[in-house]
């Protein structure tokens, strides 16, 4: 399988900005959404940290091995958890592996190593006001969007065994390079008099994984937006089927095993930033020391939110090819709220959020 096109560079294709999203007040929909996501549900870790997706696949059939688990697990677990979030934000995530910047990386290649690979045991973290239901099953979600290139390639584990998830239907969404997310139309999101985002649907997909566990999506790097860190949302369905318009039964609103958000380093984040478009946006910059979502997934001992990266080029504009482990609970049911779906008919706003996203208006 090809995963790695040859990379025409980026800056040929970059084109001028015109919009400048909107100086909306500091994200109160998605500090809303945070608290009401506080108030419901509660955090869940494990103990795949340490090891390789093919050391975790032996473990599994090995009894040393899994009292080694346990026994790192206990280590882990006496280790003051609020030291770890300083940890995650000191850490490099630039990986020095050679072999991924080749043209036949695949999934497999990526995983099948004994390389430090980071595994996000990540906590529950809310969905946040730009989720949108109903997206479709592809790869490239790029849509035309200008921005770095970001080939992200996640693997899922089954968190109590730590074998790979095949077959599951995940999705991804995340804001463009000025800092705003597609098919929303919402105040605090861009310009929230254009109703003709709605019909957006950049950097949302769905993917299902292989029999890895993994799956792939080309993307843009993701802009940043008030209040929030550069990011990416995640969010993992259980027993969705496929329809025949390739979008999920239930619009994928249904058996959400795993909601989380994907970071990045910040000296990424800042080679990005530098480059036009992304440093035409008005809005200010969060870093990750200061994003409380990014804290929360961090708190945890082996709990890493960060993705793991290798530069395609000799530059950050050539692009990225960022991967990492999610440890989910196949068990789990988690409750998705939808700003809007994506229907036979566009983009369709959800009403009970009144174009606000779920997490409500902001305060005037
Ligand atoms: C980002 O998306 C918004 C909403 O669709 C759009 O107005 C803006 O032009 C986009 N940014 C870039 C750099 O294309
Ligand atoms: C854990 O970290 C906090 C904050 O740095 C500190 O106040 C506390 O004493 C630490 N506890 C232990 C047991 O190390
Ligand atoms: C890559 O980094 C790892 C961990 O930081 C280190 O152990 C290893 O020696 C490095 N490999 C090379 C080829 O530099
Ligand atoms: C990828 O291609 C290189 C030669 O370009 C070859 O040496 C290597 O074995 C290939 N790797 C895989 C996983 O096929
Ligand atoms: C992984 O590590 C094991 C044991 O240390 C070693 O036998 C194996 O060759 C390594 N595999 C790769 C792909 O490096
Ligand atoms: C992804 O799709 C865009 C159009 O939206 C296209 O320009 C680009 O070449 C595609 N990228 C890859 C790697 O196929
Ligand atoms: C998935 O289906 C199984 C079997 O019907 C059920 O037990 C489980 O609760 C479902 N999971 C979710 C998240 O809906
Ligand atoms: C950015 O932050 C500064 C300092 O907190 C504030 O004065 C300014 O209004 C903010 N700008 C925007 C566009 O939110
Ligand atoms: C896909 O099919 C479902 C079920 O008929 C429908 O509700 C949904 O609007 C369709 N989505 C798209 C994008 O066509
Ligand atoms: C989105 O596209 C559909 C189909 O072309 C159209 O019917 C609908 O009016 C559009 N919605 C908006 C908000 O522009
Ligand atoms: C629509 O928004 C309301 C209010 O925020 C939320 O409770 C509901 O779950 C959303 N609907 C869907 C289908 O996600």
């Amino acid at each position: 399988m090809q995963l790695l096109p040859s990379l025409p560079l980026l800056a040929a294709t970059l084109t001028a900005v015109v919009a400048h999203p909107g100086h909306a007040p500091p994200s109160a929909a998605e500090l809303e959404a945070t608290r009401a996501f506080k108030r419901s549900t509660h955090q869940r870790y494990s103990h795949c940290a340490s090891t390789s997706s093919i050391q975790r696949r032996h473990a599994l059939h090995s009894q040393t091995r899994r009292q080694q688990l346990l026994s790192d697990l206990r280590t882990q677990l006496r280790r003051n958890s609020s030291d770890y979030f300083s940890t995650v934000l000191g850490t490099d995530h630039q990986s020095n592996r050679t072999d991924l910047t080749s043209s036949n990386a695949t999934t497999s290649t990526v995983f099948a190593s004994n390389s430090s690979s980071a595994c996000v045991l990540q906590p529950e973290v809310t969905i946040g006001p730009y989720w949108v239901s109903g997206e479709l099953l592809r790869s490239n979600v790029t849509d035309g969007q200008p921005g770095v290139p970001l080939y992200l390639d996640v693997q899922f584990v089954n968190v109590d065994t730590c074998q790979p998830v095949p077959e599951l239907f995940w999705e991804i969404w995340s804001c463009n390079s000025t800092g705003v997310y597609s098919g929303v139309s919402a105040a605090g999101n861009g310009n929230s008099d254009d109703t003709s985002n709605l019909n957006a649907t950049f950097s949302r997909g769905v993917q299902q994984t292989d029999s890895n566990g993994a799956s792939q999506f080309t993307t843009i790097f993701p802009g940043h937006y008030t209040g929030r860190a550069t990011h990416i949302h995640v969010v993992a369905h259980a027993n969705a089927t496929l329809l025949s318009n390739n979008t999920l039964s239930g619009g994928g609103a249904d058996g959400a095993i795993h909601i989380g958000q994907l970071f990045f380093d910040q000296d990424l984040i800042s080679q990005v930033e530098a480059l036009q478009p992304y440093s035409t946006n008005t809005q200010n910059l969060t870093l990750n020391a200061d994003d409380s979502i990014f804290a929360e997934e961090a708190s945890s001992q082996g709990s890493d939110p960060v993705v793991e990266y290798v530069l395609l080029g000799d530059s950050v504009q050539d692009g990225v090819f960022a991967w990492t482990t999610i440890a989910v609970d196949v068990g789990a049911e988690y409750t998705t709220q939808a700003a809007a779906s994506w229907t036979d008919d566009g983009g369709v706003a959800n009403e009970s959020s009144q174009g606000q996203g779920p997490g409500g208006a902001p305060p005037s």
